[in-house]
């Protein structure tokens, strides 16, 4: 067994160890073929069915039917920060984005290149450490569709409690909570997600997209940004990225060994009781800025009484065989993120560590 840290990376981040194992294993010999996935044809049928049954495992993790189209793109979620107004605004419409973090001002920034999109809901004044509240959301009935971060991986917030949108579509940067547990996709015209938190490498972005919100795209872009050809031909318009996706459906596959869904929420919820449970319980030493109602499962933020002492949490930590944990450049201070292959027992020795990092130093 070689060395491996524990590791809380906000993305790419940690993939589980069953996962990497089989594709070490399977690296040059896959099932048999004599050779590895990433050397099939795309139109051969061992990748066929690593690609195929990625589609259906997401169906049967998240239980649904042929509502919504399965996508596996190119580009993580940069990309579909613009494919999604390429696709879903026409020119005499507007578009509405909830900016509750950054990545949700980054996605409003895009939409705005390509046609009218406004900022809607409350104005945070750029401090997101909460979510707006079910009243403070301001949807025009006639948007063409409104767009949530759902779990702000920088500022640590995450939705509980969907929106209400009036039958206006629905969209969700799902990235960086995606299948950390189930969710009604009948809520939502198009939910996105990159791969590199919980579902595999970077680079690739799966999109679900409900076949009323797919008939309405715009066919008078390039073939290449249109979900339409790409959900025509099943995500083989073009070469997709094979490799990724094998080891999307591994992931899934995994997840689909610790029982589905229900059983990863409850170990999420575990390992975020954990963590917070231990900053608490110090809580003249940590501070947590997020409210406690919007507090991320995913992205554990928190900060020390000074920048030194966050720096030495941070050094001592990976000392300890715990890296990721500086915060983001744009504020600070300290980041745990605990996707799905990070396991409880990580979970638990970052919280050991917490403890008896304030005993020490507080
Ligand atoms: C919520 C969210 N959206 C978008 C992105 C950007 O993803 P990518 O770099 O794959 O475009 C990230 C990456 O950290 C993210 O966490």
């Amino acid at each position: 067994m070689q060395h491996r840290v524990i590791n809380f990376n906000a993305g790419p981040a940690a993939l589980p160890l069953p996962v990497l194992e089989r594709a070490r294993d399977e690296l040059l010999d896959y099932a048999g073929t004599g050779m590895s996935i990433m050397e099939h044809s795309h139109r051969g049928k061992a990748y066929e069915a690593v690609h195929f049954d990625a589609i259906a495992r997401v169906r049967a993790l998240l239980g649904f039917g042929e509502s919504h189209k399965v996508l596996l793109l190119h580009g993580g979620a940069h990309h579909a920060f613009a494919t999604i107004p390429m696709n879903l605004l026409g020119p005499a419409q507007r578009a509405d984005y909830v900016v509750s973090g950054h990545w949700g001002k980054v996605a409003l920034e895009e939409a705005k290149t390509v046609g009218a999109a406004r900022a809607a809901g409350p104005d945070f004044g750029g401090v997101y450490t909460r979510l707006p509240r079910p009243d403070e959301h301001t949807f025009d009935a006639g948007a063409a569709y409104a767009h949530i971060t759902s779990n702000n991986t920088i500022e640590g917030t995450q939705y509980d409690a969907w929106p209400d949108t009036a039958g206006v579509p629905l969209v969700a940067d799902m990235s960086s909570d995606f299948l950390w547990r189930r969710f009604d996709i009948a809520r939502f015209g198009l939910v996105y997600a990159c791969a590199q938190k919980n579902l595999g490498p970077s680079g690739m972005t799966m999109v679900l997209v409900r076949d009323d919100v797919l008939a309405a795209c715009r066919t008078d872009i390039p073939k290449i940004f249109r979900f339409g050809v790409h959900a025509t031909h099943d995500s083989l318009y073009n070469t997709p990225p094979t490799f990724a996706i094998y080891l999307v459906r591994e992931t899934l596959r995994w997840i689909a060994s610790l029982g589905g869904l229900d059983a990863v929420e409850a170990r999420n919820r575990a390992k975020a009781a954990a963590v917070y449970g231990a900053l608490d319980a110090a809580a003249g030493f940590y501070r947590c800025p997020v409210e406690v109602g919007a507090r991320s499962t995913m992205n554990v933020v928190f900060r020390l009484p000074d920048e030194a002492l966050e720096g030495r949490f941070v050094a001592e930590a990976e000392k300890a065989g715990m890296v990721g944990l500086k915060g983001h450049r744009s504020v600070g201070g300290v980041r745990a993120s605990m996707y799905n292959a990070v396991s409880p027992d990580d979970a638990a020795a970052l919280a050991a560590f917490i403890r008896e990092f304030a005993r020490t130093n507080g």
